[in-house]
């Protein structure tokens, strides 16, 4: 009889890796990529150049993100065939898993897909051949950056009964993004908004998505199977799924009668257990430090609309600060980012797509700084019942 080890639920505090992509001090509620606080990158810095930077350890030279920006935007359209694909899900298809499925056609189309038997290069003692391979899997990542717009918005057009949008190579990535999910050029406010709200999804230290992701490139698979996995682990309410549950529980306070209805509301769920969505994170014990950017963000964008929800936001945050806040739960990024994404007139199951059009550029980052010295991913689980003899029954003897 083994003894059942130490088991540590939900991985928490388990350290894997070392990674240089990202990390975060929750207890300082700080935020930074490569070293760069994030407070400095939602004010300086544009989605394309964090890409680069998460990608290369380093902010590029202007040459460099001329050309990064040239790429991206040379491989915005879609194939065909894979508008095609979409065009066949049924039109009540979630947005997640449309953008599931596009990924996965996608790869097919992708001229460094090769066979699968090509990642052992990442195995062995041939430097060029480990490197040829990374080198196709960031071409196949830069090439996911530049589509996971087109796809979210041509999902949002092919539901809608219209065709999708063609891309413009005039608008930035974010620009572009917001084109192809509503079909007019967005305005300048809107394009920034949208440039923020991707900078501050980028990446996040070791979460559940990254880590899927990782786990799959670690079996030297190719960069879309990867990619592909992650978007499942994102779609997930505890993970980039909390974001269309915020402005739900919002609009459900709106309806009870708005402000003055909260702390019924809120003494109501807590009694059942329940979570306010967009508050606590597995790491930020302190305030999240992309919520404080959004809110902010939010607050311009409510003086045009949606005043209400913005001020049953502030309010339902004070009220459960009091609440919760000796226990380390305060708002994270998606408490008022979907306030944000609501007010650009964008609908709210397409909330966690946004957060994967961002979050492309992280997993990429990660994986390829996990295949610079990749080793397979592959924990075990306790056996509890130890029963290493149990009887077969024949189906006739089964009760
Ligand atoms: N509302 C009310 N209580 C909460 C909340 C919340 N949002 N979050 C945690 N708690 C309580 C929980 O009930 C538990 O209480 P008790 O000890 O009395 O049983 C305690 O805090 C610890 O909770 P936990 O689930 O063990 O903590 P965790 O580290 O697994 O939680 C979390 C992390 C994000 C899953 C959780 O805070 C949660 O469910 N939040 C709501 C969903 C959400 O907003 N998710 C987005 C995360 S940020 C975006 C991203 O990175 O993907």
């Amino acid at each position: 009889m083994s003894q059942q080890p130490e088991i540590i639920r939900g991985m928490q505090g388990v350290v894997f890796t070392i990674s240089n992509v990202s990390a975060i001090n929750g207890q300082e509620g700080k935020l930074v990529y490569r070293g760069i606080p994030i407070e400095e990158l939602a004010e300086h810095s544009t989605f394309e150049e964090v890409s680069f930077l998460l990608m290369e350890g380093r902010l590029p030279r202007k040459e460099e993100l001329e050309a990064f920006n040239r790429m991206l935007k040379a491989h915005r359209a879609l194939p065909g065939e894979v508008v095609d694909v979409l065009k066949k899900l049924p039109s009540n298809t979630h947005p997640m898993d449309a953008l599931r499925t596009g990924v996965s056609a996608l790869a097919g189309f992708d001229p460094d897909l090769g066979d699968p038997i090509e990642g052992m290069a990442l195995m062995g003692k041939d430097e060029e051949a480990r490197k040829a391979y990374w080198e196709k899997g960031k071409r196949m990542g830069i090439r996911m950056i530049a589509a996971f717009p087109t796809l979210v918005g041509a999902w949002e057009q092919i539901r809608n009964g219209k065709q999708p949008v063609e891309p413009r190579d005039d608008l930035s990535h974010a620009g572009h993004f917001l084109h192809s999910m509503l079909g007019t050029v967005p305005s300048d406010t809107a394009t920034r908004v949208m440039d923020v709200a991707l900078i501050l999804h980028a990446a996040h230290g070791m979460n559940a998505s990254t880590f899927t992701g990782i786990v799959i490139a670690s079996t030297a698979s190719d960069m879309y199977s990867a990619i592909t996995g992650a978007i499942g682990a994102l779609k997930g309410p505890l993970h980039g799924g909390a974001n269309q549950q915020v402005l739900r529980q919002l609009r459900e306070i709106q309806e009870m009668g708005g402000v003055s209805k909260i702390q019924e509301w809120l003494d109501n769920l807590l009694s059942q257990k329940g979570r306010v969505m967009g508050f606590g994170h597995r790491v930020y014990k302190a305030y999240d430090p992309r919520a404080r950017i959004l809110k902010r963000w939010a607050g311009e964008l409510a003086k045009e609309q949606e005043k209400e929800l913005y001020e049953i936001a502030v309010k339902l945050e004070e009220i459960n600060i009091q609440k919760l806040g000796q226990k380390g739960i305060f708002p994270n990024v998606d408490f008022y980012s979907g306030l944000v994404y609501g007010a650009l007139g964008i609908p709210v199951d397409q909330f966690t797509p946004i957060f994967a059009v961002a979050r492309v550029s992280g997993w990429v980052a990660d994986i390829l700084e996990y295949w610079k010295d990749n080793r397979l991913i592959r924990p075990r689980a306790y056996y509890g019942d130890q029963v290493w003899d149990r009887p077969y029954t024949p189906v006739e003897e089964r009760g």
